[in-house]
């Protein structure tokens, strides 16, 4: 047998790791997932153990190997992709985190950004971050955890602890400890990385009390970030992109043209706009962020972020018992009429464009005849309804609507939402055929700087449509639906 050059794909995500083996054609040939747990200690509080997003991750990526191997498959390069935001500090010397991570959800440090807003830093943050003052982003997560470990502040100043996001720290241990380094797009969500002069941001640091000593170097999502140890893969192989989830996703949609946009719908929901070599500062409470960064040039996006997507049916799973596989979803909201009935899922609060950390979750509109397969349909819904109102930010910021958007996740599989999606958002939805788009996008930067791809337009030409879904409801109808949740998410909202 011929053996066929690939790419190792690692997609370390909120609930589960992944990894996926692509041929340069962009089509998986093996697969492997790990779900690990999840710790809340506190209401509010989310946290992960870093050695169980490391095993995971090691776990997964040997099974995917040896999988790729046998269909003949030779992994010749390795991209990461990334939960974003979640934060993570760890001993220089004996690689041991000095606390769990502290994940992207997490809305511990709501009150330091409260305080830090009224003192009136947000616009100065806003203006070099791109970010709002929200408890989401790296920075308070960092400051907590030196203030609350003992001896914690005192050892990252002297320079023996490391912070890093999650590509951060395994690279560090894919590597052995060799390389502490990150990517463009990681860092434009830390609150402390300057996106227009694509560097850390000394003020910030200041502001934010956090030693410059404890900060990953900045390289390019496409890049040459070192070599795994083969003592803890298995395997000897360069790494050679890094993106965080959401910018990874952007290079597997191919939505490398201005206007272009992509959804992803994972735990959250991610709404991300290409804005080209601009970053266009948003008057609708959206992020500018880094796209992805290649050759040194940034290329950016306006992002809508939204907390619970696929969560919210996680919810319905796992939490309140009444499905019992998320798969079932399609067909209860098929089955049900749910006009007037809402779900606002401010399960973690909510982010764009309302940006509430202490709104909580409420349905509205409850009847007699209010069952499971309403509960879906509504919480399918909300989903569609959130992903609409970060559209029609993003129409406002960049001042044209779109007429298509791009859609990948897990929960895309499911035609019933994208129909609904089209009707509510009044957009041509489309499915690509291979709907691991953030993993692919992480093989895709790897495969770039290996010399596999010659440039974004070559990889253009392998986007491929599965099937779109047109709006099929009356402007009017739609309307009347998005005034309902308007008038719903006003009822929940602390902020006002
Ligand atoms: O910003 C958080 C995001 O990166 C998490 O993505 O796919 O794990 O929901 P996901």
């Amino acid at each position: 047998m011929v053996e066929q050059t690939g790419i190792l794909a690692i997609d370390q995500g909120t609930t589960s790791s992944r990894a996926i083996v692509f041929d340069i054609d962009g089509h998986a040939v093996a697969t492997a997932q790990r779900e690990f747990p999840q710790h809340y200690p506190h209401s509010g509080w989310v946290e992960h153990d870093p050695q169980d997003l490391l095993d995971s991750t090691l776990k997964v990526c040997r099974k995917a190997l040896k999988g790729a191997r046998a269909a003949g498959v030779h992994a010749v390069s390795i991209g990461i992709t990334n939960q974003r935001e979640t934060t993570i500090v760890w001993d220089r010397k004996t690689g041991e985190p000095v606390h769990n991570a502290i994940v992207w959800q997490d809305r511990r440090t709501a009150e330091r950004c409260a305080a830090l807003r009224s003192a009136g830093h947000e616009a100065m943050i806003t203006e070099r971050t791109g970010l709002l003052l929200d408890p989401y982003f790296s920075a308070t997560k960092i400051g907590w955890i030196l203030d609350n470990v003992a001896g914690a502040r005192a050892r990252a100043e002297k320079g023996e602890l490391a912070f890093g996001t999650v590509d951060s720290w395994l690279l560090w241990c894919l590597t052995g400890g060799k390389s502490h380094a990150t990517d463009a797009t990681n860092a434009s969500r830390t609150l402390l990385f300057d996106i227009h002069k694509q560097r850390w941001d000394d003020t910030l640091l200041e502001l934010f009390d956090i030693p410059k000593a404890i900060l990953p170097e900045v390289l390019d999502s496409a890049a040459d970030f070192g070599t795994s140890d083969e003592s803890v893969l298995g395997a000897a192989l360069p790494i050679q992109g890094i993106a965080g989830d959401q910018h990874a996703a952007v290079v597997g949609q191919c939505c490398f043209s201005p206007g272009m946009i992509k959804s992803t719908y994972g735990t959250g929901c991610f709404a991300l706009m290409n804005t080209g070599s601009e970053a266009v500062p948003s008057k609708n409470r959206l992020l500018t962020t880094t796209a992805y960064r290649i050759n040194g040039q940034p290329t950016y996006a306006l992002e809508g972020s939204i907390f619970v997507a696929g969560a919210a049916i996680q919810w319905l799973r796992d939490e309140l018992g009444i499905i019992a596989h998320a798969s079932q979803s399609e067909g209860l909201a098929n089955s049900a009429e749910a006009e007037g009935l809402f779900l606002v899922p401010a399960f973690t609060g909510l982010g764009a464009p309302w940006w509430d950390p202490n709104a909580r979750g409420a349905f509205f509109g409850l009847t007699r005849n209010t069952g499971v397969a309403e509960f879906v349909h509504a919480a399918l819904d909300s989903v569609c309804l959130q992903t609409g109102d970060l559209l029609e930010a993003m129409a406002g910021d960049s001042g044209t609507h779109q007429h298509t958007l791009r859609v990948d996740g897990g929960m895309v599989a499911n035609n019933w939402l994208l129909q609904r999606l089209a009707d509510l958002t009044g957009l041509t939805v489309e499915r690509p055929q291979i709907i691991e788009t953030t993993a692919l996008g992480a093989a895709y930067l790897a495969g770039l700087q290996h010399g596999i791809y010659a440039s974004l337009d070559e990889l253009g030409s392998q986007w491929a449509l599965n099937q779109s879904f047109n709006p099929a409801i009356s402007r009017s109808h739609r309307d009347h639906i998005v005034a309902g949740w308007h008038d719903a998410v006003r009822r929940t909202l602390t902020n006002v």
